[in-house]
């Protein structure tokens, strides 16, 4: 009566998708509870659903559903004229000339992190390395989108940071599980959960008050929001936007913006612990850049980080943070061979295309000059368009820029303080998955390194 249900939550379900793809091919049917659902690991069917939105497909509903009824509907989740409205604001504050002028909140933060780590290093510490970096990424998207000094990197705030991580891991259990039992009874988990939905609100609708105080006091703030609430609440009115919608919003950007990114740097150091001779080429290319500063001062000097960022991109092929996403067909349609009728829900596994070696030789080798400009002979298998760590079509992630900057800034800085070594062995380091992908496992051990 389950179908595949009880083998796909015997394991983290992106991997046990990828074993099935590997057992049965690109294209398959799988059933839960008697719910249909497809599975593709196809590039070319994956885009073109991707680019379909939103007219043809829509995120899986259930996804929706789950988080509407933690109060959230934002531009993650909602859909047709709604996403719209939503969407426009959120790309316009994330753009990359916006993004560009964030940066000085990127360089301070970053410099917070070194100062946090020298102490590690200093007392011989070990590090959970998510953990920590989640602190550089909250603190990161509530400056940049809400103009919040929050400061969980000072050890300030960690209540706030405790209460996000409640978030995801049951959205993710949530998603899959056979009857929403949580609408009758409450176990501690949620009972811990309603908690945590409370705090964020509370600190949310902070946010909202402090912003709308400073837009009345400083009426020409209107003209130049200082950052994407300010920006918001001044569309307020001439687009329509509900408090509900404003509250959302800000929720969904502090969700999407703080796992995603901590993950990903999380495994970039995962895998520089494992190529110190890597971390002497990031290295040497922050001293060529930057000798006398601890972090890059300019997005100038960013943008000169070529190596830096040839780690972040190999990273997020070989472990993109949503190795899957699912979408739900709302019209009959034909995409490629497959005929979908309306309310299909697929599972996009674009993960498989990204360490397939038909696309990228030596496919599963961590190989960051395969990103470098002309590329690398060695490696000429190089399908970079099916790189789809950040989705596709009119609904990929709008935080990309900010995202990318967060990233080379701390892979740069941190290779250029310190080395790095894994506690215990690798393969102690597991692909977890509680909605994004994360280093389940991952402690390091780092050392000062001599400038
Ligand atoms: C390395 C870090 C990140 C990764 C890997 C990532 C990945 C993704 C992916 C895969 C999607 C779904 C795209 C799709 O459906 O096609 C998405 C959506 C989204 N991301 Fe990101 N993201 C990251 C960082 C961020 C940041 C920093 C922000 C903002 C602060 C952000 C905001 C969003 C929003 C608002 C959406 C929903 C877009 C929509 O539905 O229109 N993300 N992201």
């Amino acid at each position: 009566m389950l179908g595949h249900l009880p083998q796909f939550k015997a394991g983290p379900k992106h991997q046990v998708l990828e074993h099935w793809v590997a057992e049965c091919g690109d294209l398959f049917r799988i059933h839960f509870a008697g719910k249909p659902f497809v599975v593709s690991a196809d590039p070319q069917i994956n885009g073109e659903i991707l680019r379909q939105r939103p007219a043809a497909f829509q995120r899986y509903a259930k996804i929706s559903e789950i988080l509407e009824e933690m109060g959230i509907l934002g531009v993650f989740n909602a859909e047709g004229e709604q996403w719209k409205r939503l969407r426009k604001p959120t790309a316009e504050a994330l753009n990359l000339r916006k993004t560009k002028a964030f940066y000085p909140i990127i360089g301070r933060k970053a410099q917070q992190l070194i100062e946090r780590w020298n102490d590690y290093a200093s007392h011989d510490q070990t590090i959970d390395v998510t953990k920590e970096i989640m602190r550089f990424t909250i603190d990161v998207t509530t400056a940049v989108a809400f103009g919040y000094p929050l400061d969980t990197l000072g050890g300030q705030d960690d209540v706030f940071q405790q209460h996000l991580e409640l978030i995801f891991p049951m959205v993710n259990q949530r998603m899959s599980a056979a009857i929403p039992w949580w609408r009758w009874i409450k176990t501690g988990k949620d009972k811990k959960l309603d908690e945590a939905l409370k705090a964020i609100q509370a600190l949310i609708h902070t946010f909202i008050e402090e912003a709308r105080d400073r837009l009345e006091q400083q009426p020409e703030r209107k003209e130049h929001p200082a950052n994407f609430l300010e920006a918001l609440l001044v569309e307020q009115k001439q687009e329509g936007f509900s408090e509900q919608e404003i509250y959302s919003t800000i929720f969904t950007l502090l969700l999407a913006g703080e796992d995603t990114t901590a993950n990903s740097i999380s495994w970039a150091i995962y895998f520089l612990a494992r190529h110190p001779e890597i971390v002497e080429k990031v290295r040497a290319e922050a001293l060529a850049v930057y000798s006398h500063q601890n972090v890059p001062d300019s997005t100038g000097q960013l943008d000169q980080l070529e190596y830096a960022l040839a780690v972040a991109q190999e990273t997020i092929r070989l472990k993109p943070t949503s190795p899957q996403l699912i979408m739900q067909a709302t019209e009959d349609i034909q995409v490629g061979p497959l005929f979908l009728p309306k309310g299909t829900n697929i599972f996009l596994q674009n993960k498989v295309a990204q360490t397939r070696e038909a696309h990228f030789s030596d496919a599963d080798q961590f190989v960051p000059d395969r990103w470098l400009k002309g590329g690398c002979p060695a490696h000429y298998n190089h399908s970079s368009e099916l790189i789809r760590a950040f989705g596709g079509g009119p609904r990929f992630c709008p935080g990309k820029h900010l995202a990318t900057y967060e990233m080379v800034t701390v892979i740069s800085a941190l290779c250029y303080h310190f080395g790095f070594s894994l506690e215990g062995n690798p393969e102690k380091v597991k692909e977890g998955f509680a909605f994004t992908m994360h280093p389940e496992g991952l402690m390091v051990r780092i050392d000062i390194k001599k400038r």
